[in-house]
């Protein structure tokens, strides 16, 4: 069966049982906690949870929909027979339409009577049941009585594997029920009965919902027999264009070359553009993955401009972005002649060293975009000692920093951080005084706690060395008091309390009692940071920017170096963290 087929069955199919069909959403969504689109499900947030009404937007409380989806989380897998970046997911949807009966039915109806997948192929899970949440009993049961599938063909599972959800901070999530065709997973059916809390407390939702996905490049392999994503119709094309190009190239080579052009083309199609964070930093990474690959395997085809093509007549028909193919083509050549430049200066920087360190490999990728395998290429006597885990160690550091959210500046040289508050030169300084920050507001929460309510904070200044509080507060504090202080904030390190954000309207972030200063001009949506199981009774709450350690006792030792007085009525405090 061919992949349009496959398309067009399932909407037909959704669509004669009362679904409206919506077309796929942007890969860039509208949810600013997600990168990138995931889940066919991303753009019905506000329908699950009751913010938009269906009926108004789709005149169905259900929808069917084939939606383009960009996951990093296999990236480092492709190149194999089945795992990709970019794909397409089919799924049904339900906003208080129907539930676990009609979804289970209608997914096996479909994948026996029209996909023509043979029953005893066939096996199911179901969610199994933990502490917050029961078995799915009324799946289990849809299942074996209904559908009549034996029992030893229904497995129960935990929550890794049987439940989803949230994208993002928070949203709706639930237990799921997966089909499985020959030990494969193709189909996930998740009920949404819950929302999940960005502190991870659930909620039960007003009106349940359905979610279900099935990748659309799975079901071809099942259906086109090859084995091989890349056989199948949907990449056979590009990976035949990618073969003349250079007869001979390795199976693996070909694959991540056709899944990272085809990604790619998705993404600048979507709007997004190199650039050094965020999704832009990850189309950066495919482009110049592909850049990378031409150079060490010698392809002197020009790759970009024979994948643009290829794409554009094969998918323009269901994604009209793909007409834009100028647009995109100029904005990955773009990217190409900037990688070219980058490559000349890193190779020259790289010239200037006796031997590279694992650190200054990761300054030179940071700097120049010169990746390791090309350092190692490109300059063989410099980069000898030079190991790759040694390599991936200073890259993962990096992604952790990456992820609280930090700005970043590149040349290495001067501030990496600087928020008027927190000052960093490097990546260790960088993890010091995010603990510090961490610190400083339990440092303050504990101060309130142990003399009151009068201190407010005054300032804060916080490098690598300590952190500096000023706070009003009429006299000095006794060292009883101070000890106090400590003792507290010790207290709360060792609790491993969460210490997460909530981001919110500002007259709303006022009403939880977060700290804020008075003079400060606030926008009109502000994060308040609280460590603590939920935001109602955190130990401290503020409104912030962060960066933060995600848990207390990353803090570490708290210690009180010194009190002066600043001023009238304004004490400092000097703190370390060990
Ligand atoms: N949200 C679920 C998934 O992506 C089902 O659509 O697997």
């Amino acid at each position: 069966m061919e992949s349009s087929e496959i398309r067009k069955k399932f909407l037909q199919f959704f669509e004669e049982r009362g679904h409206a069909v919506v077309k796929s959403s942007s890969l860039i969504p509208d949810d600013p906690s997600v990168l990138l689109t995931t889940a066919g499900m991303q753009q019905f947030k506000p329908y699950y949870i009751g913010k938009a009404d269906p009926m108004k937007e789709f005149g169905s409380r259900n929808t069917a929909s084939v939606q383009k989806c960009f996951r990093t989380s296999d990236i480092d897998e492709v190149g194999d027979k089945t795992h990709l970046t970019f794909f397409e997911m089919l799924g049904n949807f339900s906003f208080g339409g129907y539930f676990k009966r009609k979804a289970i039915n209608w997914a096996y109806d479909f994948v026996v009577n029209i996909l023509g997948l043979s029953r005893d192929r066939i096996y199911v899970t179901v969610f199994g049941g933990d502490e917050e949440v029961p078995f799915d009993k009324e799946s289990y049961d849809i299942w074996h009585k209904e559908v009549g599938l034996p029992e030893e063909n229904i497995k129960k599972h935990g929550r890794e594997d049987n439940f989803w959800g949230p994208t993002g901070n928070e949203g709706p999530c639930g237990p799921t029920t997966e089909i499985y065709v020959d030990g494969v997973e193709i189909w996930n059916l998740v009920f949404n009965e819950y929302y999940c809390r960005s502190d991870k407390s659930l909620e039960k939702l007003e009106m349940p919902g359905v979610d279900t996905g099935m990748g659309l490049e799975r079901l071809a392999v099942m259906l086109q027999g090859s084995g091989n994503v890349f056989e199948t119709d949907l990449f056979h094309p590009l990976a035949s264009v990618i073969r003349e190009a250079k007869p001979g190239l390795e199976d693996r080579i070909v694959r991540v070359l056709a899944d990272h052009l085809r990604s790619a083309i998705f993404l600048i199609a979507d709007g997004v553009r190199p650039s050094n964070k965020e999704a832009g930093y990850i189309l950066r990474r495919l482009l110049r993955r592909v850049l990378v690959y031409e150079i060490k395997h010698d392809i002197h085809a020009e790759l970009f401009a024979l994948a643009v093509p290829v794409i554009k007549n094969q998918y323009a028909k269901w994604y009209p972005e793909m007409e834009n193919d100028r647009e995109i083509l100029n904005v990955m050549m773009d990217e190409k002649s900037k990688f070219e430049k980058a490559l000349a200066q890193g190779v020259k920087e790289i010239e200037k060293y006796d031997a590279i360190s694992a650190k200054d490999a990761f300054y030179i990728y940071e700097t120049f975009g010169l990746p390791f395998e090309l350092q190692k290429e490109l300059v063989p006597d410099k980069t000898g000692e030079l190991k790759k885990e040694d390599f991936d160690k200073e890259f993962e550091k990096h992604q952790e920093i990456s992820r609280a959210g930090l700005e970043k500046k590149f040349g290495g040289h001067g501030l990496i951080l600087d928020t008027g508050e927190l000052k960093a030169s490097t990546q260790e300084e960088l993890e010091k005084v995010t603990r510090l920050h961490t610190a400083t507001h339990l440092l303050q929460a504990a101060l309130r706690k142990v003399v009151g309510d009068e201190v407010k904070q005054m300032g804060s200044d916080i490098t690598a060395e300590r952190l500096r509080f000023d706070f009003s507060f009429p006299r000095k504090l006794t060292s009883e008091e101070l000890q106090k202080v400590e003792d507290l904030v010790n207290e709360v390190v060792q609790k491993d309390l969460l210490m997460s954000y909530k981001e919110m309207p500002l007259e709303e972030a006022k009403e939880t009692g977060a700290l804020f200063f008075f003079k400060e001009k606030y926008p009109d949506r502000v994060k308040v940071y609280y460590a603590g199981h939920n935001l109602d009774d955190a130990f401290s709450k503020e409104f912030c920017g962060g960066p933060h350690v995600t848990n207390t006792l990353k803090v570490g030792k708290f210690k009180i170096t010194k009190q002066e007085s600043v001023g009238a009525g304004v004490k400092r405090i000097r703190a370390d963290v060990e």
